[in-house]
């Protein structure tokens, strides 16, 4: 099959979180199954030009009544085989892409003209099959600044050389669904008429990816947790109603992990690789850990990690809402140290600062580190993912696969991924609570440090257990392929 992954991210090239991971590892694990894969995305001001290959000559763009210029570039994905490598092309276009951030810099987080941006982008998709002479079968976009590829394949293109493919969009993320002022709809150049009847409108504004969901031949989303989650009105962000009626071309796909990237046993970034036999090296990265965040260096003590974007999804006003959240009390009242790597919201990255000067056992450092990111996974004995909702989650899988047990709200991917302990047969993966509350949050991880005080075998035998778990794409790439046969079956 030929698929063309539309996405606003994907690693190493573009990345704010999980969106970029999956895009190019769900990618690999299609290529290594002998489909033919290709990626597009913008050429943000971050990824290097000179390092990209240039397409010969301009590509014209339709865009409201006119049309955008811009230029493409490629490159390999690399760590694929020469054979079947997968290329990715690059939207270079200066006025939409060429500045800091991708979707926004701190000072204005969701750029003002977003809409056109990502309408140009979507649009370009188009013009780029033209330009290289390649008509995907799948057309398969990402969230919502993706979403209007399959609105435009179904009004605009479904005809001539895309006859024959048929679009798939992936949810990663309902809190996020791109609703701007109807003015922007000039720029996709299409009828009124369209806007109601591809569902754009939200309250006299318009929902891009809610249009998406409407148009896109077929819907999943990353785990079958939230599949079921998002239908219903506590989680879906108002569109939970549209995914019960299009329930029958929805479905849940837990994401893989890359494990050339995320595996102790080849982790580049750790001082010592490690596995189930040998766990030296989880020590060793314990050590670095403590030392790198200036935490006591007791190897009795458990440390607790966090890596996150700073956000309302992951919990962080239940652990650092000032005068609310219990990291406060949790870290003053347990022995036990809290190692923390995040970027986000202002408020949050001033707290962790503020908590970081007042309490000895908790250390954050903020901003984005890839290598921190995985020395915290192999340095840590639990990894804590309080979430409001997860879609799939990442970093609690990379916690299992690393020997660290996840301590996790029962939500969406979560409840997919972790087992809850047992104190009195010892089963599970990790510790889970229900509710979203900062007592929620105090009692479980009161739990599992108790756990590791008092019932030491039962923790190892935890760490074994998750360790041995297999996240590998194979499995969620072959449902993936199910899914783009199915939807051409009914389609085309
Ligand atoms: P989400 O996509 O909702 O942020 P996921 O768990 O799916 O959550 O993926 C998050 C990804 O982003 C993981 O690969 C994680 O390691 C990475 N990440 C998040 N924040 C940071 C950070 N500050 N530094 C390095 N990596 C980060
Ligand atoms: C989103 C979700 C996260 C998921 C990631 C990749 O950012 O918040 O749960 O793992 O996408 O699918």
């Amino acid at each position: 099959m030929k698929i063309l992954m539309v996405s606003s991210e994907a690693v190493p090239f573009a990345k704010t979180g999980g969106l970029a991971d999956m895009v190019s590892s769900l990618s690999t694990a299609l290529a290594k199954q002998g489909h033919k894969v290709k990626i597009v995305l913008p050429r943000y001001y971050c990824i290097d030009r000179t390092r990209l290959e240039a397409l010969e000559g301009a590509m014209g763009v339709p865009m409201g009544g006119g049309e955008e210029w811009c230029k493409v570039y490629t490159a390999s994905l690399p760590g694929l085989p020469p054979k079947n490598p997968i290329e990715a092309y690059f939207i270079d276009h200066e006025q939409f892409f060429g500045r800091d951030g991708i979707y926004g810099v701190p000072s204005e987080p969701d750029f003002l003209d977003n809409p056109r941006r990502f309408t140009f982008f979507c649009r370009a998709v188009f013009q780029l099959c033209r330009k290289i002479g390649w008509y995907p079968d799948v057309l398969h976009s990402h969230d919502w600044p993706a979403a209007l590829a399959p609105v435009f394949l179904k009004f605009r293109e479904r005809s001539g050389p895309f006859g024959n493919t048929v679009s798939v969009l992936t949810i990663h993320n309902l809190g996020y669904q791109g609703i701007y002022s109807k003015d922007n709809y000039q720029h996709t150049g299409m009828s009124w008429e369209i806007f109601y009847h591809a569902g754009f409108d939200d309250w006299n504004m318009m929902n891009l990816l809610k249009a998406g969901i409407n148009s896109a031949d077929s819907l999943n989303t990353v785990s079958p947790h939230y599949a079921e989650e998002s239908k219903t009105q506590e989680y879906g962000f108002r569109l939970d109603g549209i995914l019960r009626y299009r329930s029958a071309d929805y479905r849940g796909i837990l994401n893989g992990i890359d494990t050339d990237i995320w595996n102790p046993a080849t982790d580049t970034f750790i001082p010592e690789t490690y596995d189930i036999n040998d766990m030296k090296g989880k020590k060793k990265a314990k050590e670095a850990l403590q030392k790198e965040y200036g935490l006591s260096r007791n190897p009795d003590v458990p440390v607790i990690g966090l890596v996150s974007r700073l956000t309302g999804q992951k919990g962080v006003g239940e652990l650092f809402g000032p005068a609310y959240g219990s990291a406060y009390s949790f870290c003053r009242d347990m022995d036990l140290q809290f190692a923390i790597l995040g970027s986000g919201e202002a408020w949050c990255e001033n707290e962790l600062r503020s908590l970081s000067s007042q309490l000895p056992n908790l250390k954050a450092k903020i901003g984005y580190d890839e290598r921190l990111s995985h020395l915290i996974e192999a340095g840590s004995d639990f990894f804590l993912m309080p979430s409001r909702y997860e879609p799939s989650g990442l970093n609690q899988m990379y916690s299992l696969s690393y020997g660290t047990i996840p301590i996790v709200r029962n939500t969406g991917g979560l409840t997919d991924t972790v087992e809850n302990f047992n104190q009195d047969t010892g089963t599970g993966t990790g510790f889970m609570f229900d509710e979203l509350n900062p007592q929620a949050v105090y009692n479980t991880i009161g739990w599992a440090i108790w756990a590791w005080y008092n019932r030491r075998e039962q923790i190892e035998a935890m760490r074994t257990r998750g360790m041995k778990l297999d996240f590998s794409w194979a499995a969620s790439a072959k449902k993936y392929i199910e899914m783009y046969e199915w939807t051409l079956k009914k389609t085309v």
